[in-house]
């Protein structure tokens, strides 16, 4: 099992700005699951992985006022930033409330089990995403929904070909196969639902999603520094050819007609009948 210090991605203020544009982009999907679980108006809410808080604030706009709404992270500064830059104008921060800990931490966690139980691209992190499957399904009550949004990124790509793209994706690829992070799992995530004794989900949702790479201008450098220092350890790229790629990605303002077919986000659920 991959221990909490062992979480790939670096926690920086550009890493906080690369989750927000990416919790924008993948807005759509969200809303369209969240939309889709029938789940009524769940009064107690769990988001596992929260990072930023975004998909907080939607739970909150679509599930009315009521809903306690729980964020769990490892960190959860990113969150509460996110929360003190809203207060006021648009959300009343004391509705939500944020649990720093490892889904795996030992101690039980205060106000389990909920409604409804979500995750959004945090399970292809982790070394045993059956486990962490299983372990979501004990915070969800009975007559809950489990429901995760996780990425498919094996169709990902540019047209016309706009090379910069292309060589991030394989060295993201090839970075992640090195340290065993899967984003490929979207198109495994029922078939995990069933080992991790869920069984067979209730309903998914593929979501694809398609920008121009002006529309990633920002997202795309930001994705590079996520990863650079990891690249020169893993001896996958040298420090000259990283440098080529950030002048590559530089041009991205200027490819208004080259678009982006960027990972399918898939979600799945299923709901926890009474015994
Ligand atoms: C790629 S980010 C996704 C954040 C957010 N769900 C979103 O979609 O915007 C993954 C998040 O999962 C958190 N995380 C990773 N492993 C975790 C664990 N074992 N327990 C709790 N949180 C974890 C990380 O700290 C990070 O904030």
């Amino acid at each position: 099992m991959r221990s909490t210090s062992e979480y790939l991605l670096p926690r920086t203020t550009g890493e906080a700005r690369r989750l927000q544009i990416q919790s924008e982009l993948l807005h759509e999907a969200t809303e369209s699951l969240l939309g889709a679980l029938d789940v009524g108006a769940p009064q107690t809410c769990l988001d596992i992985g929260c990072g930023t808080g975004d998909v907080m604030l939607l739970m909150a706009q679509l599930f009315g006022d009521a809903p306690r709404i729980v964020g769990l992270d490892l960190d959860t500064r990113p969150a509460r930033a996110r929360f003190t830059e809203a207060a006021g104008a648009t959300i009343d921060p004391a509705r939500f409330e944020l649990v720093e800990r490892d889904l795996f931490g030992p101690t039980p966690l205060p106000g389990a089990p909920f409604d409804l139980v979500f995750s959004r691209y945090m399970l292809h992190h982790l070394s045993d995403p059956a486990a962490a499957l299983a372990r979501m399904w004990e915070l969800t009550r009975e007559g809950g929904t489990l429901a995760i949004l996780d990425l498919d990124s094996r169709a990902t790509t540019t047209y016309p070909v706009w090379e910069p793209y292309e060589q991030i994706e394989r060295w993201v690829r090839d970075l992640y196969r090195k340290t065993g992070i899967d984003n490929h799992i979207g198109h495994k995530l029922p078939h995990l639902f069933d080992r991790a004794g869920i069984g067979r989900p209730d309903g998914t949702r593929v979501v694809g999603l398609v920008r121009t790479i002006p529309e990633l201008a920002e997202f795309l450098p930001l994705l590079l520094d996520m990863i650079r220092g990891k690249l020169v350890e893993h001896a996958i790229a040298t420090q000259p050819e990283i440098d080529r790629l950030e002048a590559g990605l530089a041009t991205a303002p200027q490819m208004t007609a080259t678009y982006c077919y960027r990972p399918a986000a898939v979600g799945v659920w299923k709901r926890k009948v009474s015994r």
